[in-house]
């Protein structure tokens, strides 16, 4: 069925100073910033870099997502408590933000008192309004770890098309969703055991209680209209209640009068939103109930993936609502991430971690790509490097940074820093000028890839400009001082005006050239030109480009891979993968390789594809793990000898230290080959 949705604009004055509250996604605490996810944080950045610079506050708070299974889980594997494990991430995840100029006016954690106290108040509003109830229900449990299973920690054969090794709610190969009742061969990723069905009550939320609320709040154009389009099928489906709760163990949040039972990580996520603020009004003075109770005074923004649509424009609003809170002035989601036009791939080096990126590259060359490439939509966008590099390389450096560098010379050595007293071309500049409108609407309407064409065309304006007034010509000539100074002055303003209207994407490059101008770059005094002003000295704000760091990044990413593998599997296809680098001879007569009997193999707790081995070299025992479970029970092992790198210095991994590594053959999955016991070999025999 057809529906048309009429989506009405929320009317917001511009005339007056908006006090705006924008937030990003909260990324999980157990894992890496990466470039996918630095697509929301620089977008958001962009947009309350630019409300600041037209005047408007604009606070930008975010946390990290620090309750959930996983989480539990991973810091068990670690040997760490959930506290530690979060702590180190958020050090870790502040720190990669910080390289990427990404200005949280606070980064929080949903694990903090704020967020205690706030996702009890909101419960306890919900409850006493009557909409919670509480239902018994069967769920997947693993009798050996004594926990109630996540879906994503039940693994199985998929019931449609048989693929094995599928996630409890979805097929990878298939693309099925299902109930994780109906996987066949189930067992739980954290013990390996068969799951059973256990029943338990549980808390869920009526989100149906609010549905003509949530139809209405859609209509007056909270959404872009693809997301409004997604809700109207979900409308059609009709909603239905949300589990809200978790059984114990879990790490997160106790429910109010409900011993044993925890929030669900996702109810207290987004409240991290308001407990990030909260914090930081306690240490400011700001008003929170300003921002959170009162629509007609303040804007509230959130900006996230597509992904989490359903959990910020359905749930997120009802619970809001139901416990008396405003409704978000609007919910933008942006597309995913693909580098060279496929998925971030590990094996292609393209699944590129924030440190990695940092370590070889500047971040405003990615500011300045993503905004090239971003608009108002939920397209993905992709990052073709090679693109990329020629983009920077053209647009910041050939063309933006190229037209100061051009004019402060002669305005540095032979005009004692002084910029002239009249603009030789006042009419270029008010065009320059008057165009920053059209570009201003483009940041407000998230159309980045729009401001930055119309800036790079009046780039092209100003670079044509001083090619055809050749200051370098005029400079040889005697008695034309004043024209060379004139051009000189005229060139450096234009580039006040676009590193202004850039100042939002690169903060860092807006920064440097404020020192050499000598003023602060501010949108709305760019109708005064800098006249009889005087500058610094020019010093270069931007280098190009090199492709071996962009080459020398993804390489690392490869490695990042492979320090990523040891942690679970030390074989895997290597199909997709080209042959490494050529290594010298002396080098591969370094690697000590000796036959190895397998004393004892035994599974490794938590892990999905190693097994622990102990492995006898003729008297020497070492202790090893390998990623061969996909091919071999424990059982199989113990007698059989395999080829192992003797001589490999010790490796601390997630589960223990390996003390070598063990080499096996074949595509993958079951067919990985290690010798048989009948192969005539030797434990502690050297391999020639
Ligand atoms: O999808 C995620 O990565 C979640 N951690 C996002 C949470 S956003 C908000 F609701 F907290
Ligand atoms: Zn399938």
């Amino acid at each position: 069925m057809l529906t048309l949705v009429v989506l009405c604009e929320p009317v917001i004055d511009m005339t007056e100073t908006r006090k705006i509250l924008v937030t990003s996604a909260l990324p999980y605490a157990n894992g890496p910033i990466h470039l996918g996810h630095l697509v929301e944080y620089i977008q958001t950045d962009i947009w309350a870099r630019f409300q600041r610079l037209r005047g408007n506050d604009c606070i930008y708070v975010c946390a990290d997502d620090a309750h959930g299974t996983p989480i539990m889980l991973r810091a068990k594997q670690d040997g760490v408590t959930p506290e530690q494990l979060i702590a180190a991430t958020k050090k870790e995840h502040e720190a990669d933000f910080a390289g990427f100029l990404i200005g949280f006016d606070n980064y929080y954690s949903t694990h903090s008192e704020e967020n205690r106290a706030i996702a009890s108040e909101i419960y306890l509003k919900l409850r006493d309004a009557g909409h919670i109830h509480t239902r018994t229900i069967k769920q997947a449990y693993d009798p050996e770890a004594e926990m109630f299973l996540p879906d994503r920690f039940i693994k199985g054969t998929c019931p449609k098309c048989g693929a094995e090794d599928q996630y409890g709610d979805n097929c990878e190969v298939c693309g099925a969703t299902y109930d994780p009742t109906e996987l066949k061969n189930p067992v739980s990723v954290v013990s390996g055991a068969t799951p059973v069905e256990k029943d338990s009550e549980q808390y869920f939320f009526k989100l149906g209680d609010f549905t003509n609320m949530l139809q209405q709040w859609m209509r007056e154009g909270h959404v872009q209209t693809e997301i409004a389009n997604k809700l109207d099928e979900w409308f059609e489906e009709g909603l239905q209640d949300w589990d809200i709760s978790r059984n114990a163990p879990y790490w997160g949040f106790e429910i109010p009068d409900a011993p044993g039972k925890y929030f669900y990580v996702w109810m207290d996520a987004p409240m991290g939103y308001m407990a990030s603020f909260k914090n930081l009004c306690d240490r400011t003075g700001l008003d929170f109930d300003a921002y959170w109770k009162r629509d007609d005074e303040t804007e509230l923004y959130h900006f996230i993936g597509k992904d989490i649509a359903r959990f910020h424009t359905l749930f997120w609003p009802a619970v809001l609502d139901g416990a008396g809170y405003r409704k978000p002035t609007a919910v933008y989601c942006h597309g995913f991430l693909t580098v060279n036009g496929q998925k971030m791939s590990k094996s292609r080096g393209t699944f590129i971690k924030a440190r990695t990126y940092l370590e070889y590259l500047d971040p405003e060359y990615l500011r300045y790509y993503y905004a090239a490439k971003l608009s108002s939509g939920v397209d993905d966008i992709d990052l073709n490097l090679d693109d990329f590099m020629q983009r920077v390389n053209s647009d910041l450096v050939g063309k933006v940074v190229n037209i100061a560098s051009r004019c402060a010379g002669f305005i540095n050595k032979k005009f004692d820093n002084t910029l002239s007293d009249a603009l030789p071309d006042k009419a270029l500049y008010n065009e320059l000028v008057a165009a920053g409108d059209a570009i201003a609407a483009h940041f407000e309407a998230r159309e980045y890839n729009k401001a930055v064409r119309e800036i790079m065309a009046l780039a092209d304006r100003a670079n044509v400009y001083i090619d055809e007034n050749k200051p370098w010509v005029l400079a040889k000539e005697a008695g034309r001082e004043a024209e060379v100074q004139a051009i000189c002055t005229q060139g450096i303003n234009l580039f006040r005006v676009l590193m202004t209207y850039l100042k939002p994407i690169l903060p860092a490059t807006a920064e440097k050239s404020e020192a050499f101008l000598n003023t602060t770059l501010d949108w709305r005094t760019l109708d005064q030109p800098l006249l009889g002003h005087r500058i610094n000295k020019f010093k270069p704000l931007m280098t190009r480009i090199e492709k071996e760091n962009i080459d020398a990044m993804t390489d690392a990413s490869k490695e990042n891979l492979q320090q990523a593998a040891d942690a679970e599997t030390v074989t895997g296809p290597l199909a997709d993968d080209p042959i490494a680098a050529e290594i010298s001879f002396d080098d591969f007569a370094k690697i000590d390789l000796r036959v190895a009997r397998i004393a004892r193999a035994q599974h490794v707790e938590g892990a999905d594809k190693l097994l622990q081995l102990t492995l006898d070299l003729g008297g020497v025992s070492k202790n090893v793990f390998a990623g061969i479970k996909s091919a071999y029970a424990p059982e199989d092992l113990e007698g059989r000898l395999t080829v192992m790198v003797a001589n490999l210095a010790p490796r601390k991994m997630r589960f223990g230290v390996s003390e070598g590594m063990v080499l096996a053959a074949g595509p993958g999955g079951k067919d990985l080959f290690i010798l048989s016991p009948d192969d005539g070999a030797e434990p502690g025999m050297k391999v020639k």
